[in-house]
Order: C-alpha cells, then structure tokens, then sequence
C-alpha cells in the first residue's frame, strides 16, 4: 500500500495543468453504451476511477482503445452482457451510471447496489423511481437491482431531492425513449452540461442542462461522436486551496474560472487574490488566510466536494468559522484525522466549528475517502515538519498524478510504499 510523506512549511508556486473532470469522464464513458458506433473522448483523466469504468464496460462488451495523448475511443457493438457485478460495484458507485443506458440500449440490466460508503448511506431510490416511471420492471433482489423494460416511453420525472448521476442516469436512457421526457430538479451541475452537450453531438435532443428542468425528446438511435471531457472543478479547487493555506502564488492552465464561482468566491473572502482568464486562473495568498464558514448546497452553491479541502484552509486560517454540511451525512471523517495534526475542530452533527491555529504539526493520518485525503494533503503542506497519509489509493481514484502536480509546484511530498 502506498503513502504520501509530506515535508511541510513550502509555499506553493509555480505553473501547474488541470486534467479532465473524473465526474464528467465517468458518465459520458457510460454513455458509449447508447450507440453501436465509436465515440472519442479526449482530455480523459488518467485516474484509477477511470481504469475500474473502462474494466466494467469492458466487461459489458464496450471495446475499447487508448491513445498516449489523453484520448479513449469506445466502441459498444454489442452488448455481451447488460451485468455490473458487486465486485466492481463496492469499489465504485459511478457504475450505477450503466444503468440507464443499458436499460434503454437492450431493454435489461442487472446492477449490483452499491450499499453505504464511507460519506454516507448514498441510496439509488431516485434512480429507480425514474426509470420506473418511463416504463421499466424493476426488482430489487439479492443485492442486485434487476430492470427490464421494451422501448422506455418518456415521462414527466420529478425528483425528490438534487441527484447529480440521478440525473445523468435519467437523462441517458430519455434519449432513447419514445416520446418526451421532462426531468424537473434536475442536478445543474456543469458535469451534467458537458454529458448533455456529449449526448447531442450523438444526435440526442436535449434542453435545458445545467438548469433545474431538462427536456429530453427521444430518438430512434444514435451515433458515434467525439467529445472533449471539461476541466476537473474540484482538482482546481484543491490546487487552489494548497495554495491558498500554503500563502503561495500558482497559477492553474487548462481550466475554467466560471465553473467555480462559490468556491472562488471563498478564497476571496479568506483573503486570496485571483485573476481569470480563459482557461487559466491565478492564485496569490499574501497574507494568513482568515477563515471562512461555508454550507454545502447543490451547483451553483457551494460544493460538498471542496468541504473537506476548506476545513484544512480554516484550521490554519485566522478566526473561527463554521462548515455545514447538507449533502451527506458522514462527511467529516477528516475533522478527526486533522486534528491529529493539532487542529482545533467542534462537530455537532452536520456543523464543523473549527478555531484557526497559528501551526500545525506533521503526523500520521489514514485517509478514509477521496475528498478527505485531499483536505489531509493540504494540511500536510502546512504543518510543520514530516506528515505521513496512508492510503492513497482514495487520491489516485479522482486526482491525477497528485504529487508530481504538486512536485512541480515546489511541494516536497514523495509516494513511498
Ligand atoms: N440521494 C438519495 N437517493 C438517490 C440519489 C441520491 O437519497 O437516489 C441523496 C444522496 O444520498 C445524497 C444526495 O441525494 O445525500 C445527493 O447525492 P447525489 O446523487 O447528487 O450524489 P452522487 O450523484 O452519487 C455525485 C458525485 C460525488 C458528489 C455528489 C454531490 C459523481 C460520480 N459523483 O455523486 O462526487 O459528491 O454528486 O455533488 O458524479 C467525489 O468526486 O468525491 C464525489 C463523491
């Protein structure tokens, strides 16, 4: 098993590239599902999330080829088997994401459910309500959710609460619907653009991505495209917090200012000065940033995602600020791990009181999912002397060569195992 050992106390500097968004990489390779045509992505993420789709895919018949420059081309032309097992399942709950598409390419599917994770219970109601709402049969039974259906007929979908691969589930199987389907609370995010922007270069008819009510007119079939996968949101956030806790000045190529506007807006207020320009932004911490409360709420709002990253920005910012978190409800295992470095952190249920410290000082910490050990490598920048992370293989399944990015940004941080 692999750790990252972590010299603190460098500010961060430098250049640095954003790689494709995994949260978008993900449903759109999930989409190549609809078609029996090659679709082409390119600014793919080379993450391990992404090597566990291509492995399931290609175990549902997709066949697929790589090229060095960040492009995958997928081409399912036939569909072996319409199965996501439990084994793939556990380690990933994007799978989830075949199956709207395989419901409305072959009319069956057979879907491990994921169970809990770590940040919380996670259920997948609202994906089967809505697709037993164009139509499918759907039997929960031994751990698996078994659908069937002939051609699925559009329906009027309202969702009980923001669900962003909800959404994108649905909104996959609507394109191949008879007649029109009309999602409403629908997950604005910009992943559920950049997929909906996919679906209509294959020859989809979708309106309104990225607001709250998307229409959906299906078609008879699709066709093979080729797509360019968006920044990664959340890996710009993180760089952008390193180096606002580390008071460092770097400045990010390859991304997108206007993706990020609530979590920009935060670094504003802690004090951090950035420029955006197209498709860079630039970041510079003059000063000891002071701490900002943030509440998590679907895009445009503040994302869950940056959650944890900030508590690591407020631990050593100046004051004391409060974090709430809306979206899931175990999503402060990093509070206890932080305050192994001398953090001072209150939680009570969904609300975080952290109480900025002057230093913070090098430790071991476990990482216990994606974000956290995100928010334990930041922590790690700035607390004085050597602090070590297990378990890194949560950070390689959503951030693409971390510590070579942050190498390169002056960071002394090394993978040992
Ligand atoms: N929910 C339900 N029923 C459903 C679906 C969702 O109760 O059928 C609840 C969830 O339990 C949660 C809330 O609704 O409390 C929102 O969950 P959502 O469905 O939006 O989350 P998700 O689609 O499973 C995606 C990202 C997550 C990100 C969340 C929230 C992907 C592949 N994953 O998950 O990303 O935190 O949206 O923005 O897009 C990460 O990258 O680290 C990550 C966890």
């Amino acid at each position: 098993m692999h750790r990252l050992v972590i010299e603190g106390g460098t500010s961060l500097s430098g250049e640095v590239r954003i790689s494709g968004a995994k949260n978008a990489a993900l449903p759109l390779m999930c989409a190549s599902l609809l078609t029996s045509e090659p679709v082409r992505f390119s600014n793919v993420p080379q993450l391990r999330d992404v090597a566990t789709m291509i492995g399931l895919l290609g175990r549902i018949g997709v066949q697929v080829s790589r090229d060095e420059r960040l492009g995958l081309e997928m081409r399912a032309e036939r569909i072996a088997e319409p199965l996501a097992p439990y084994e793939l399942v556990k380690t990933m709950r994007a799978s989830i994401l075949v199956l709207g598409p395989l419901l409305a390419r072959c009319g069956e599917a057979r879907v491990s459910l994921p169970g809990g994770c770590a940040i919380g219970l996670r259920p997948v109601d609202q994906h089967i309500k809505g697709l037993q709402r164009m139509g499918a049969e759907i039997h929960v039974e031994q751990g698996y959710i078994s659908a069937r259906s002939g051609r699925l007929r559009g329906a009027r979908i309202v969702a009980d609460m923001v669900t962003v691969t909800g959404t994108e589930n649905l909104m996959m199987a609507a394109t191949l619907a008879e007649g029109t389907t009309v999602l409403e609370n629908s997950a604005r995010e910009p992943e559920v653009s950049d997929l909906a922007n996919c679906l209509n270069a294959m020859g989809a008819r979708i309106r309104g991505a990225g607001t709250d009510v998307i229409t959906i007119e299906g078609v008879e079939r699709l066709h093979g495209a080729a797509h360019a996968i968006m920044p990664d949101r959340i890996e710009t956030g993180t760089f952008l917090v390193a180096a606002a806790a580390t008071g460092g000045a770097v400045r990010l190529n390859g991304t997108d200012g206007a993706i990020l506007d609530a979590v920009l807006e935060k670094l504003c207020e802690a004090g951090a000065q950035i420029r955006v320009e197209p498709g860079t932004i630039a970041l510079a911490m003059r000063r000891r940033p002071v701490g900002v409360s943030c509440r998590t709420a679907p895009y445009p709002a503040f994302p869950t995602d940056m959650q944890a990253q900030f508590m690591a920005l407020d631990c050593v910012a100046e004051g004391t600020s409060v974090i709430t978190e809306t979206i899931f409800e175990n999503r402060f295992m990093h509070a206890l791990e932080l305050q192994r470095l001398g953090a001072e952190i209150d939680i009570s249920g969904n609300t975080a009181i952290v109480r900025g410290a002057t230093r913070l000082q090098g430790a071991t910490v476990m990482a216990t999912d994606l974000r956290a050990s995100a928010s334990l490598v930041i922590a790690g920048l700035v607390a004085e002397g050597e602090t070590t992370v297990e378990r890194v293989y949560h950070l390689d399944r959503g951030y693409e060569s971390i510590e070579e990015k942050l190498s390169q940004l002056g960071a002394k941080i090394r993978r040992v195992s």
